[in-house]
């Protein structure tokens, strides 16, 4: 159940910054610490990661906008008054008007176009989007890839940073979302309810699967003879068949949760001022509305991201 309650201020420690929140995302990160539901093989897990008698963290929330209030000692990257945006993760906290981050964590200034709504919505999807894309997927100008689950948070960053690097992108999302999709830089749309994509006869260089539908086993028949399956939500299984499927096989398979870094958060920074990423806000809520924010992320529907706004 969720509620409002008053909690303690926190305390900014030595390489800590004191952040008063502006605006915050409801993820579906906090759908599952609320609810508990895993992908599959992962159930057992749940609670010692999120805790055995509700949230470890009281204060959801993985993102953040605000301003810093106090810098600690020792702190130099940021003073008082600067305006940021962060991710703060499993730690969670950002449904708070306060919350404290390690200076050097997965934080940064915000991009002067943006508002504090708009820069929080560049955290979560688009730290996930450029671990995949870039990191593990080491992605270049001019490869195919096919975003399954195109429409949600992590959906839309990645269509939008596949396309700032070049690649052809395809989205697989409802028939209502084509065109947000494509006005993000798509190149077509596909309509999961009408059509199977890996039954078309199209290839991809890479297919990022964000719904946990399509496994290794459904992906191989529209992966090009070295594509890759990226796996951002896929079960237990997926996860320790991956480098068995990358060593047999002539495709590559990654799966594993994107961490959190200061350096994706500069980045998304630049990608924001450059306009090369602006993320999309499904629908914003006062703080006093949260039930209702979560209620829309737990639809499984939004587009893009739920913010709430606090101070
Ligand atoms: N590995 C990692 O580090 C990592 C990081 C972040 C998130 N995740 C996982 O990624 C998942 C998605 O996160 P999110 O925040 O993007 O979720 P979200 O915003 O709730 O988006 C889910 C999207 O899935 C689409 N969808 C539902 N059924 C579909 C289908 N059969 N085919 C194609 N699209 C379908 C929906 O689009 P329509 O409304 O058009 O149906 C919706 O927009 C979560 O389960 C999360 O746990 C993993």
């Amino acid at each position: 159940m969720v509620r409002i309650a008053e909690v303690g201020k926190p305390v900014c420690r030595p390489g800590e910054v004191l952040v008063r929140v502006h605006a915050a995302t409801v993820s579906s990160a906090d759908w599952r610490a609320r609810s508990l539901r895993m992908p599959p093989g992962f159930g057992l897990l749940a609670r010692p990661v999120f805790g055995f008698t509700g949230p470890r963290n009281k204060v959801l929330g993985v993102d953040f906008a605000g301003v810093v209030e106090e810098a600690g000692a020792e702190v130099t990257r940021f003073k008082p008054g600067d305006a940021v945006f962060g991710l703060t993760g499993l730690a969670a906290g950002g449904h708070a008007e306060f919350l404290t981050i390690k200076a050097e964590g997965a934080i940064a200034r915000k991009p002067d176009r943006l508002s504090f709504e708009q820069a929080t919505c560049l955290c979560f999807g688009g730290s996930t989007a450029l671990y995949f894309l870039r990191d593990r997927g080491a992605m270049k100008s001019g490869q195919s890839l096919l975003v399954n689950g195109a429409s949600g948070a992590v959906g839309t960053a990645a269509v939008a940073i596949g396309k700032a690097m070049g690649l052809e992108v395809t989205a697989v999302c409802s028939a209502g979302n084509a065109e947000r999709v494509t006005t993000l830089g798509a190149n077509r749309a596909i309509d999961y309810a009408r059509t199977d994509f890996a039954s078309t006869g199209d290839d991809y260089d890479a297919i990022m699967d964000i719904v946990g539908n399509a496994p290794f086993a459904r992906c191989k028949a529209a992966l090009k003879p070295n594509g890759q399956l990226l796996a951002v939500l896929g079960g237990l299984g997926s996860l320790l068949s991956a480098p068995w499927y990358s060593l047999t096989t002539g495709h590559k398979v990654h799966a594993g949760p994107a961490p959190e870094r200061a350096s994706d958060m500069e980045d998304l920074a630049a990608l924001a001022a450059s306009q090369q990423f602006t993320p999309v806000i499904d629908s914003v809520y006062p703080l006093e509305d949260i039930v209702a924010a979560h209620a829309r992320v737990d639809t499984g529907h939004k587009v893009g991201s739920v913010v709430v706004t606090i101070s």
